[in-house]
């Protein structure tokens, strides 16, 4: 199989073809989804919240998402991987950046780093960029500075629509080889994609972006709390273990496990 590249990011969104993502945070997902066809997965900094079960993104480090990252480079054929870099590891400067980006690529395989921020990121985006590594950007709701925006609002409403778009300009020009657009309404994602040559990727900002991600844990229902308003749950993994948990515990209580196929025979 041919692996997708970024030169298949920005063909699709020419030829109106819709890019898919999940996150992924293990070789079992990454490899079931790379097999079913995914374009790209993206190792979220959201392992805060879905693996490490922190309340935020924010106390995650560079090494704790390498190991992850590794493992989803290392299990995929055809999927183009996404390294996200996490709150702390950028902002001070294009070289502080530039550094973690570097450890992305060279310690785990991905294809490419994300990084969050439109106007304010660009000098970052800029550098990684020209040291030959793609950038994924990420505006609108940028879950890192939750604190800053005050919680999980929607973005780009209003006169926050300028803004918006002056972050998405920024982070085209700043060479970008596509952007994250996070809750913000259908139209004014609409008009972003409009603009922009770069595809856009949309978490809850409807359906006229270029392509679709979520968080696989909610798309799945694995997880045990609410979903946001826009994610579709497209299985039940939290019932489907649940039961399977509650089966397995009276199977051994009532010694229906293990059974005589189960056993090795003397
Ligand atoms: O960390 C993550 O999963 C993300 C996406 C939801 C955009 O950044
Ligand atoms: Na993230």
């Amino acid at each position: 199989v041919k692996r997708v590249r970024t030169r298949h990011f920005q063909n699709a969104k020419e030829a109106g073809i819709k890019i898919t993502g999940l996150t992924s945070y293990d070789q079992l997902t990454a490899s079931i989804f790379d097999s079913a066809g995914i374009d790209f997965l993206l190792v979220g900094d959201s392992a805060g919240n879905v693996v490490f079960g922190h309340g935020t993104t924010l106390p995650v480090t560079v090494d704790e998402l390498i190991p992850l990252t590794r493992a989803v480079a290392g299990a995929v054929k055809r999927a183009f991987v996404v390294a996200d870099m996490p709150f702390g590891s950028y902002e001070i400067s294009p070289d502080e950046a530039l550094h973690t980006a570097f450890r992305f690529m060279k310690e785990t395989g991905a294809h490419a780093v994300k990084l969050e921020g439109g106007v304010r990121s660009a000098e970052q985006i800029r550098r990684i960029v020209e040291a030959g590594i793609p950038v994924m950007a990420h505006i609108g709701f940028t879950p890192q500075s939750e604190h800053g925006l005050g919680g999980h609002m929607i973005q780009g409403r209003g006169e926050g629509a300028e803004k918006l778009l002056a972050d998405a300009r920024a982070v085209e020009d700043a060479g970008a080889f596509a952007v994250v657009l996070e809750m913000v309404p259908s139209g004014i994602a609409a008009q972003v994609t409009k603009e922009l040559r770069i595809p856009t990727i949309g978490v809850g900002a409807g359906p006229h972006v270029d392509g679709q991600l979520l968080v696989w844990t909610d798309w799945a229902g694995l997880g045990n709390g609410r979903v946001p308003k826009f994610v579709k749950q497209y299985a039940d993994l939290h019932g489907v273990l649940t039961d399977a948990a509650t089966a397995y515990i009276a199977d051994v209580a009532t010694e229906s496990y293990p059974a005589a196929e189960h056993e090795y025979p003397e």
